[in-house]
């Protein structure tokens, strides 16, 4: 799940030590906002087929678990033999739809966190660490 997902996606793999593949799509539910407007947006699909695969999604943070369950429902209706979500944050209070979270990283309270391939307005994916706004 790009953009935010991309630094967690890059250290996940390189601890699987099996053969895997890797896919990349793009969602938008925020703009440049802090705020989710509830309204998802495919910006870019896959470019493999699932069909028969064993998918896991790779998240950086459920807030309120609207792109996910958007990207679920997408993403069932091309019939994988499995379907997985693995995210590095989860932030439970904020939940507006119960989304299941087969591997979480941590439970955060609600605050709102960049760096590590998080964004405050597009910027500071960059930050190496993960913090939160004062
Ligand atoms: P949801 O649809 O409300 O669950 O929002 C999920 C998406 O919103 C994530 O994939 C992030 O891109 C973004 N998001 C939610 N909370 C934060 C945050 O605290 N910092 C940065 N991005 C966030």
């Amino acid at each position: 799940m790009l953009n935010g997902a991309f630094i967690f996606m890059a250290d996940l793999v390189r601890a699987i030590d099996m053969p895997v593949t890797m896919d990349f799509l793009a969602v938008s539910s925020y703009g440049n906002a802090q705020q989710s407007s509830g309204e998802v947006e495919l910006l870019k699909d896959l470019r493999m087929p699932i069909a028969g695969r064993q998918v896991i999604i790779v998240e950086d943070i459920v807030d309120t678990g609207i792109t996910l369950n958007y990207l679920l429902r997408l993403l069932e209706a091309r019939q994988p033999t499995s379907l997985k979500v693995a995210a590095l944050l989860s932030k439970p209070s904020r939940r507006k739809v119960e989304v299941p979270i087969h591997y979480l990283g941590f439970e955060i309270e609600d605050a709102f966190v960049y760096g590590y391939g998080l964004d405050r307005g597009q910027f500071d994916r960059n930050l190496p660490f993960i913090t939160s706004q004062a």
